[in-house]
């Protein structure tokens, strides 16, 4: 059973301060956006692919003004949370299978952060093959994860994740996240990467569509 929306109702309308500072433990995401705007200065059509609460989403409307964000996820939670600003911005209950039919090849930037690790490994391959159908031809990607090692942090990451969330997660090590992309994009598509404060866990990747 997943114990977060229980724990979180509790919080009121305090739920979204401590979902931030609970997150805060694992992650920056304020030196994550930092590092997508870095990679990718001027995105026109961005597609956030399990955008979850909002969280990324809250900070690439404020990152990104001009760009219209579409931010899609299978829960019926999608965007929830988020504070930003609404025009330009849509939140979609869809799979990213579903928006690859929908808008080809309709976005110059997508980006998909911390959401592999809760994908079933059979459907993991069929994600990726998707995510690089809705990227235009010179678009890129920015996909992040969790990165699985020995280390106490992910031991502490594994475990809030399974009670939490109540998802069968399964994490993969930097080496097989970066094989997971090269299968779907192909060898050599990946241009960078970088691992986000405060933990080397954080690893991300740009990918060239
Ligand atoms: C840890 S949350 C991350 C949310 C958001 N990306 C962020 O960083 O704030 C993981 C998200 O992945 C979503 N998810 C799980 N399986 C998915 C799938 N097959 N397709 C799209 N999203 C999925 C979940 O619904 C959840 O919102």
């Amino acid at each position: 059973m997943a114990l977060g929306p229980i724990i979180r109702s509790m919080f009121g309308r305090h739920e979204a301060a401590v979902a931030n500072l609970y997150r805060s433990i694992f992650i920056d995401l304020d030196a994550y956006i930092a590092q997508v705007v870095k990679w990718v200065p001027a995105p026109r059509r961005i597609l956030e692919v399990g955008a979850g609460e909002g969280a990324v989403t809250e900070r690439l409307a404020r990152a990104f003004p001009l760009a219209e964000i579409v931010a899609i996820d299978i829960t019926p939670r999608v965007g929830r949370l988020y504070k930003g600003r609404q025009e330009r911005v849509t939140f979609l209950q869809k799979t990213v299978q579903d928006m690859a039919v929908e808008q080809p090849g309709g976005f110059d930037f997508v980006i998909l952060s911390d959401v592999i690790h809760h994908v079933p490994t059979a459907l993991r391959s069929a994600i990726i093959a998707a995510l690089r159908g809705c990227l235009a031809s010179d678009g890129l990607l920015v996909f992040k994860d969790w990165a699985e090692d020995r280390t106490v942090i992910h031991w502490l990451c594994k475990t809030s994740d399974v009670y939490l969330t109540g998802d069968d997660v399964s994490y993969l090590d930097a080496p097989k996240l970066e094989a997971l992309i090269e299968t779907g994009f192909g060898a050599k598509t990946i241009v960078d990467r970088a691992t986000i404060a405060p933990w080397r866990n954080n690893f991300a990747m740009l990918v060239r569509g």
